[in-house]
């Protein structure tokens, strides 16, 4: 071996010793956008009733994610979002974070703020958290984000910025402010509406960044969320919309995009824009009960049909392989975590066993995607608290056949494998809701199959739902129950505690950690 040879091999192995694998140049800025409750059907670019033109643009020259898919709910989207793995692996697998209820995100998990920040970033947070904050070690502050200015529970007034909960065992329904700016109560923005609050304070931390970092910002909107609140000027656009709740929310789905819009010059406006990857994506699918809308998929928020899970996201980026492009590889929230890290030249090392991929290279350069197998949940206690509309099914299954299939099948779950989506127990409210008109019937009775305990649906070729298929393929049957099970072994006990009375903040007080 000649010595140029040596001395050269000498300073590569220097270099990759002391420098991450992306150097701080060539880190990207990376700004997550979510959106809370917005439906497939509820975008521009798959329903031109609504108007949402900073969303069509960017996801037209990024990439749109149509095989992409989230929770059917808020904390267990985030809860994914921020750790990666499966609820069965962090015992959320049940419901959402209530405000009086004494949990949060296990404190072992390693969440993404925290490996972001040792990656070299900035990380800021503006919104929504709702992963728990009953005490401060569970705050976002605590967990990673060096800034936020948000509100802790799962949903608000958008001007008072109060919460209003049932309290354990008092006769008593609190209102309080759920605002900080840190771990601060905020305690003057009364009047400010939300969606203009939280895009101002996105784009007064782009300004403020640290100038030596990259920046990680995670821009979690209380939009679309009930209530059904919005300024009167973004109602103009939908005076042909009958239907009250509709027009209220397509009036914030519209204020939404034009956050969206402003946050994107800002980062443009910074000379960052060039060196930015922008997510946006859905927490899980629209609430037909408060104006959201998943037509044609089945199903809606709480239910594991694809109107409660498969998600609207897209990637805009001038860093993307291939802009302008549409993916149908199988992408979900779980995989942001690897994907955002390695972005970023991080290292997953430290988390516990992930369940995402690393999905860049099949969103930037239309590789096919790692993730062939997709586990929606596995959750025993399900129940669905929302008012389904025509009589709740009944399910029922011999005992002897429910042990000859391994998997208890009274169990609500689903999985996909490839093509195939089995779901087990009740899934949820299992009706197509086409979008709201006046006088139209509000739900639609395919003559479809009476529900099943084992149900099983070729997504690819049938992603409404239509056509179950289980006694046509039952080894497919087999094999994905045989899977539920091995999940079902590993998982670990549920954390669902009681309410805790503690919580009251009291008349004057704000929601926050009490213990
Ligand atoms: C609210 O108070 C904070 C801290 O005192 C201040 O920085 C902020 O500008 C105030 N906001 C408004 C809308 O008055
Ligand atoms: C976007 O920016 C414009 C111009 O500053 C402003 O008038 C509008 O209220 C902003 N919209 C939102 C949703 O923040
Ligand atoms: C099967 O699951 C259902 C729903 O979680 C539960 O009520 C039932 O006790 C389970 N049966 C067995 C035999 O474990």
């Amino acid at each position: 071996m000649d010595r140029t040879r040596t001395v050269s091999r000498f300073f590569i192995s220097v270099f990759l010793i002391s420098f991450p694998a992306v150097s701080a140049a060539e880190q990207p800025n990376i700004v997550f956008v979510l959106a809370d409750d917005l439906g497939w059907n509820d975008v521009g670019y798959h329903n031109p009733d609504m108007k949402t033109p900073n969303l069509d643009k960017l996801s037209a020259n990024g990439v749109r994610l149509e095989n992409y898919y989230v929770q059917p709910l808020c904390t267990p989207s985030r809860n994914q979002l921020m750790t990666g793995r499966y609820q069965i692996h962090t015992g959320m697998q049940h419901q959402i974070i209530w405000p009086c209820q004494p949990y949060c995100v296990p404190l072992g998990e390693k969440l993404l703020p925290e490996l972001m920040k040792e990656a070299g970033y900035s990380t800021y947070m503006v919104g929504k958290w709702h992963l728990g904050m009953y005490k401060r070690e569970c705050l976002p502050t605590r967990r990673g984000f060096d800034r936020y200015f948000g509100y802790l529970t799962g949903s608000e007034d958008y001007y008072t910025h109060e919460h209003c909960a049932q309290i354990p065992g008092e006769k008593l329904t609190r209102c309080a402010l759920d605002l900080r700016d840190g771990e601060e109560v905020a305690s003057n923005y009364t009047g400010v509406y939300s969606t203009h609050l939280f895009s101002q304070k996105a784009i007064e931390m782009v300004a403020q960044r640290a100038p030596a970092k990259p920046l990680f910002l995670f821009m979690s909107f209380q939009s679309v969320h009930s209530p059904l609140q919005v300024p009167e000027r973004y109602l103009d656009p939908y005076s042909s919309i009958q239907d009250h709740n509709r027009k209220l929310y397509a009036g914030m789905v519209s204020a939404m995009d034009e956050a969206v819009g402003n946050i994107t010059q800002a980062f443009k406006e910074n000379g960052l824009w060039d060196n930015t990857v922008l997510i946006f994506s859905t927490d899980n699918g629209g609430q037909t009960l408060f104006g959201g809308n998943n037509w044609p998929l089945r199903g809606r928020k709480w239910s594991l049909w694809e109107g409660g899970i498969r998600g609207v996201g897209f990637v805009s980026s001038p860093l993307l392989e291939r802009p302008g492009s549409v993916s149908r590889e199988l992408i979900h929230i779980s995989d942001w975590l690897p994907t955002l890290v390695g972005l970023a030249g991080g290292s997953t090392r430290g988390t516990k066993p992930l369940d995402g991929f690393n999905v860049w290279n099949a969103i930037s350069k239309g590789f096919a995607s790692p993730r062939l197998e997709l586990l929606h949940n596995i959750d025993p206690l399900y129940e669905d608290i929302a008012p389904c509309p025509g009589k709740s099914p009944q399910l029922t299954l011999a005992e002897e056949v429910r042990a000859k299939l391994g998997f208890n099948v009274s169990i609500h779950a689903a999985i996909r494998s490839s093509n195939w989506k089995l779901l087990t127990g009740y899934p949820g409210c299992d009706l197509w809701f086409p979008p709201p008109a006046s006088n139209d019937l509000d739900f639609e009775r395919y003559p479809w199959d009476p529900l099943k305990p084992v149900m099983l649906f070729d997504i690819e070729n049938d992603p409404e739902e239509k056509h179950e298929v289980s006694n046509d393929f039952p080894n497919i049957v087999d094999y994905l129950l045989s899977r539920l099970q091995q999940y079902q072994s590993g998982s670990v006990p549920i954390i669902y505690p009681d309410a805790d009375p503690k919580c009251d903040p009291g008349p004057d007080g704000a929601w926050g950690p009490w213990a």
